[in-house]
């Protein structure tokens, strides 16, 4: 397995050994600034972090998160991956990509969600990558039990905490904030006062909160809710755990406070995929000024929550260093997706596009 030194185990040494990590990813990932829409705020300084770009081939949060937990399955000799989530899952999506580069079978288990452009751009990737792609309506039990029966003898790594956000997926963002503050050091970005980034199964908020800490970074996480899956006690949990996890293989990681985070509620909405109409006016307005990409899923949401403290509630941010994190894929499939046919899909799925 590959020891390529990234900047967690420069920091950390004696997780080298005990930790599993595979390169999947373009470390690191830029950082910008995004001058057209800091002028548009009227704020001082704005930035992204772009994990759109993690990889050429698949971009977002998630495949920083895979080169930990599909190193694991390969190291413990596993030759499937199974994933769960929305039919529309980025995470699923994720992991079928990056599991054709490490020669593992993905596998999918997926559940209903709000349907929107994403969910069958994301049905389609999952065609071009072979993901073997089990639906399971809302409730269904039985079909739950088949589904296992079926898969039992299989030799299958299950990693079906939505997100990824187990311990170890979530170290990857704590090797992330290490990234952030080589960057600092190398003077690409002065430290931020607040990063703002989606909180979904929050393996990205606990990751980036645990590592800015470790590495003596000050500013403020604004999680913004975009699902209600785990909360703010989980999420802070999740950080703990994770420092558990690494003070188990080295005896260096100090103990620190999570508290860090800001956990932002107000940008919501109705319910996880539930476009918002500030997240939709955040999505347009970014394209506008900086023909950046966003979604209405995540990272509009996001958004909306950095426009919405910039313009009313917390004024004394319009000074400060801010950091909005780009979590969502940036690679662009339009062309080779235009070849692929819906109806290669499970039966059962037909109807997200017949709709
Ligand atoms: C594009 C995008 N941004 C953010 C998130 C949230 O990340 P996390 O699940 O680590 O909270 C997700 C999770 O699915 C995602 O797909």
């Amino acid at each position: 397995m590959s020891k390529t030194i990234i900047p967690l185990f420069k920091q950390f040494e004696n997780l080298i050994d005990n930790v599993p990590w595979v390169e999947l990813i373009d470390h690191d990932t830029p950082i910008e600034r995004l001058s057209n829409l800091e002028r548009e705020l009227g704020l001082d300084s704005l930035w992204v972090k772009r994990d759109d770009k993690t990889s050429q081939v698949y971009g977002g949060n998630k495949p920083r998160k895979l080169e930990f937990i599909l190193a694991d399955a390969k190291r413990k000799g596993y030759d499937s991956v199974m994933t769960r989530g929305g039919v529309g899952s980025n995470f699923c999506v994720a992991n079928a990509v990056m599991c054709s580069k490490l020669g593992l079978q993905p596998v999918a288990a997926l559940v209903d969600q709000p349907i929107n452009p994403v969910v069958k751009k994301n049905l389609l990737i999952n065609l071009l990558y072979k993901n073997e792609l089990y639906y399971i309506r809302k409730g269904n039990r039985v079909k739950w039990l088949k589904l296992w029966m079926k898969l039992k003898r299989r030799n299958i790594y299950y990693m079906l905490t939505p997100g990824g956000s187990v311990p170890l997926g979530t170290l990857a963002f704590v090797n992330a904030a290490v990234e952030l503050k080589e960057q600092i050091d190398k003077n690409e970005f002065t430290e931020p006062d607040y990063i703002f980034v989606a909180c979904g199964s929050a393996g990205t908020v606990a990751g980036l909160a645990l590592g800015l800490k470790l590495v003596g970074i000050k500013a403020k996480i604004v999680a913004v809710q975009v699902s209600s899956f785990i909360g703010y006690e989980g999420t802070v949990k999740l950080a703990y755990d994770t420092r558990n996890m690494m003070f188990e293989y080295d005896k260096s990681v100090p103990e620190v406070k999570i508290d860090n985070i800001i956990y932002e509620t107000d940008y919501f909405g109705e319910g996880y995929a539930k476009p918002t109409k500030e997240g939709l006016e955040a999505i347009e307005l970014i394209k506008k000024t900086q023909n950046m990409e966003l979604e209405s899923t995540y990272t509009g949401k996001t958004l909306a929550a950095l426009i919405g403290f910039a313009n009313k509630k917390h004024n004394s941010i319009t000074e400060k260093t801010i950091l909005f994190w780009n979590t969502f894929n940036s690679r662009d499939f339009s062309e080779v997706l235009k070849k692929m046919n819906y109806k290669d899909l499970p039966k059962n799925l037909h109807w997200i596009f017949e709709k």
